[in-house]
């Protein structure tokens, strides 16, 4: 046993885990009408409502003490003062000083990283007021209006994301655009309609190594110098990456390259120069009330008691129904279209960070560890997967979200949005008992052995678990702090889990793979060097392509 499990706080959970199994929602309200009260939090406009989650006072005080068992306020701390908690990859995880407005030093190895981090924000400014304004201009002498990032992963998802959600804020004359697939399809389509004279792109990559990425990358730049010349490189590329050698043996100046620094995750990096699209698309201004929305809700984890603490809320719930229900999974929903990337960007920030069977001192964990992270808009959810959510044989906990005030408002559009949002989680949480559904039928007029075989299929066992987080309005301070909440939240799992949540050692084996194999699709000799299925499919590929 490791010492996780073996803990009383785990074994508590375990044995109380038997006795909520038995419990329903419908019974859990009925028994307590100040339980929407008791199980809510509010953080300014933000409420998040958890008491829809198949749990007591007493589950959540058990979870709390899970989470004092595993240290999470120690190990917090740790994170924000700067220690090197990424143990193997011997780094600190400091997200939190690109947002850190308080104007208090952060120190690693004897030195405060805020100067560095102002001084690219500074850039930041600078470079994207130019390209606004105007100021900058192509090699033709033409202004700037659209934006081409390429990069993959934590140098992608991010700021796609960002931008999609803070659309609102965007001009039309200035379109961010995102490339991240190696498969050609992804540049051809988006560069086919930028005229390359008017076109920057920015080449984001943390390493400056990562394959798709450079591919993608030494074909724009074979379009644009095609067309314009290879002295126009300087000024329609821009690199965003830790790895100066790379950037300027790649042939774009350093002095076209905004910084960031190996303390930063790749998925966490949004908020470093990462975030660059960002800033042209919706100025510096909104880039920095996104920054203080997450620093805001970092000071809130640093500061709140842990049962007034959202993360820490959010996170022991997750590793209540991994490790104590079994729920496998968990839906993102957000009722925002805006918010439509929202799931796919949690998809590599949670996966990537807890998808991990080994703890922090190289035992193999005897429990589950992180969760799959799916999900899609809602209302399109709805006419898509909630069947299985409501009648599935799956439990799967969900996170739904929506703001009160539409960016976008048009007639009613935004209360009907609402209402499926209310409607969703009261027939999750609350069903359709079998008395409630005959009676249903029978106002119709079904009787005997119509209604009887029916009946079945039109109750809903209800019982299924969602949040709730509501709040105001989608602005670039909201947005901020809803990821930094969704960030910490992961970072509350990967403590009580004992894992380290910043390495990712899991993608490596199959980019190694990718490298062998790739040599080997040259010519149509038969490859042999794999196991029977490898090389089966890799001979039938050169047999296919030959056409
Ligand atoms: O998929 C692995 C990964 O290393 C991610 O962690 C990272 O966000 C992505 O690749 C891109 O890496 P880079 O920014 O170095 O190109």
């Amino acid at each position: 046993m490791t010492t996780t499990t073996a803990s009383p706080a785990w074994q508590a959970l375990q044995a109380h885990s038997e006795t909520i199994r038995k419990l329903h929602l419908r019974d859990l309200f009925a028994q307590d009408p100040e339980r929407f009260e008791r199980l809510s939090v509010r953080l300014g406009d933000l409420l998040l409502d958890y008491s829809k989650h198949r749990v007591t006072t007493e589950t959540m005080e058990l979870l709390l003490d899970l989470a004092r068992f595993a240290d999470v306020e120690r190990w917090r701390d740790k994170m924000f003062s700067g220690e090197k908690i990424n143990s193997t990859e011997n780094r600190a995880v400091l997200h939190v000083a690109l947002r850190n407005r308080s104007g208090k030093p952060i120190v690693v190895d004897g030195r405060d990283v805020m100067p560095g981090v102002e001084g690219v924000l500074g850039r930041m400014r600078d470079f994207s007021e130019r390209v606004r304004s105007g100021a900058w201009r192509g090699a033709t002498g033409e202004a700037i209006t659209d934006i081409v990032n390429i990069g993959i992963g934590g140098s992608d998802l991010g700021p796609l994301m960002v931008c999609e959600a803070l659309k609102p804020y965007q001009r039309p004359d200035l379109r961010p655009h995102f490339v991240s697939n190696v498969d050609a399809a992804h540049l051809t389509h988006t560069i086919s309609r930028l005229d390359p004279a008017r076109t920057l792109f920015i080449v984001a990559s943390k390493t400056f190594t990562t394959q798709e990425t450079m591919t993608n990358a030494a074909s724009a730049r074979a379009w644009l110098t095609d067309a314009l010349g290879e002295d126009a490189v300087a000024k329609h590329f821009v690199a965003v990456s830790t790895n100066a050698a790379e950037v300027a043996r790649f042939g774009i100046d350093t002095a076209n390259m905004f910084e960031f620094w190996d303390w930063v995750g790749g998925r966490y990096s949004l908020w470093s120069a990462i975030g660059l699209p960002i800033v042209l698309a919706v100025g510096f201004e909104r880039f920095l009330e996104l920054l203080e929305g997450a620093h805001a809700m970092d000071e809130h984890f640093q500061t709140a008691p842990l049962d007034q603490n959202l993360p820490v809320i959010m996170g022991l719930l997750g590793v209540w129904y991994r490790n104590f229900l079994g729920a496998s999974t968990v839906a993102l929903i957000p009722y925002d279209q805006h918010l439509s990337r929202f799931a796919a960007y949690f998809q590599q920030g949670d996966m990537e960070s807890n998808g991990k069977f080994v703890r922090r001192d190289g035992t193999r964990v005897d429990y589950a560890t992180g969760p799959i992270i799916w999900g899609e808009p809602g209302t399109n959810g709805q006419h898509a997967f909630f069947q299985l959510l409501h009648q599935g044989t799956e439990l799967i906990p969900a996170d739904f979200m929506a703001a009160a005030q539409s960016q976008t408002p048009m007639r009613d559009h935004h209360d009907k949005l609402l209402a499926n949002f209310l409607a969703q989680t009261e027939a999750l949480a609350f069903g359709k008992t079998e008395a409630e559904a005959r009676s249903e039928l029978e106002k119709k007029g079904l009787s005997g052995e119509a209604l009887a075989a029916l009946l079945p299929h039109k109750i809903f066992e209800g019982n299924r678990p969602t949040t709730s987080i509501l709040y105001e309005r989608l602005t670039p301070h909201r947005l901020g702090s809803l990821i930094a909440l969704y960030e910490h939240k992961i970072f509350v799992q990967g403590i009580v889990w004992g894992i380290n949540s910043f390495d990712q050692w899991g993608v490596e084996l199959g980019k190694e793979l990718a490298s062998r194999i790739l040599p080997e699709l040259d010519g149509d000799e038969p490859i042999t060097t794999h196991d029977s299925s490898t090389n089966g499919l890799i001979n039938h590929f050169k047999h296919l392509r030959r056409g």
